[in-house]
């Protein structure tokens, strides 16, 4: 059996802890035979372990504590602390592992219920989850979720070498907005959603680089944002926005300018990665 959990970014501008959108690559994970001691194998480094401190097997034995353990095969192109949506990707691994391997039946709503509460924050487990666009609040007493289709259009992702851990990026944002403050940020992220379900990206990519959120609050971290925006623009992108906590830039453009987009992108930093991706429509698969 194999799960495929794709990545996500999450924010899009000022839809800050709420919006997210699947995109192409995947955490892949390969449940093989069963053995005396959950083992993971990968790649990725002696940072992550391969034993059941493991996200994915902790995650999985939190939903159903006497799995019997297996041997399990990781592989995973998502990368690690950019903003991409890796931490996420790995606990919903878990949960469908879990709800395979333990027979929960799970629904998608309570796996996007689970993998919220472990992460704090719905924006990228739910399009994790559920594929394509979601949009999600996470209240105290329940939560919602409306997904819907992306409109057409080119992604790229500007990937700098660097991380920046998720915690490191919301230590600096501000405990408190004002009231006016608040007012304004949320009718900014109304305006975005309202446009992105007209399949006007054009005014939807407005908004996006018109965060009052977190992107200004984070600038300092990732000084590169606001030149790759300026350059981006001048070539006739949509929007660039922060993914997520960053650093990783995410930018939308008409299919016909990501070529020139594309290229510059990768002169900007020889150092980063740079991809088009497409959006994922599935969410979390599992291949028999
Ligand atoms: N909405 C989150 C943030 C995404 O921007 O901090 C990262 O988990």
């Amino acid at each position: 059996m194999q799960i495929r959990v794709p990545a996500t970014t999450a924010n899009l501008g000022p839809g800050f802890d709420s919006c997210g959108l699947a995109l192409t690559l995947y955490l892949v994970l390969d449940v093989l035979e069963e053995t005396d001691e959950w083992i993971i194998e990968h790649t990725l480094g002696a940072g992550i372990p391969n034993d059941a401190s493991n996200v994915i097997i902790e995650t999985a034995l939190r939903l159903a504590p006497d799995l019997v353990p297996h041997r399990l095969k990781m592989t995973c192109d998502i990368p690690p602390a950019r903003g991409l949506g890796s931490s996420s990707a790995a606990v919903v691994a878990g949960i469908e592992l879990a709800d395979q391997l333990a027979n929960l039946a799970l629904t998608k709503q309570e796996k996007v219920r689970f993998a919220a509460e472990i992460e704090g924050h719905p924006d990228n487990v739910a399009p994790a989850v559920l594929g394509n666009l979601v949009v999600g609040a996470k209240l105290d007493d329940t939560d919602f979720y409306v997904r819907h289709l992306f409109p057409d259009a080119a992604i790229l992702v500007f990937i700098p070498q660097a991380e920046l851990l998720t915690a490191d990026s919301r230590a600096v944002l501000p405990d408190q907005l004002s009231y006016k403050d608040a007012v304004q940020a949320s009718a900014i992220a109304n305006v975005m959603i309202a446009a992105v379900l007209q399949n006007d990206l054009k005014l939807a990519g407005q908004m996006m680089e018109r965060d009052r959120w977190h992107e200004s609050y984070r600038s300092r971290l990732v000084p590169h944002l606001n030149e790759i925006r300026e350059q981006t623009r001048k070539l006739g992108a949509y929007a660039a926005c922060l993914s997520g906590a960053g650093p990783t830039v995410l930018i939308f453009t008409p299919h016909e300018k990501a070529a020139k987009i594309l290229a510059e992108l990768q002169h900007y930093d020889d150092t980063a990665t740079v991809l088009r991706l497409e959006v994922d429509g599935s969410g979390a698969r599992i291949i028999k």
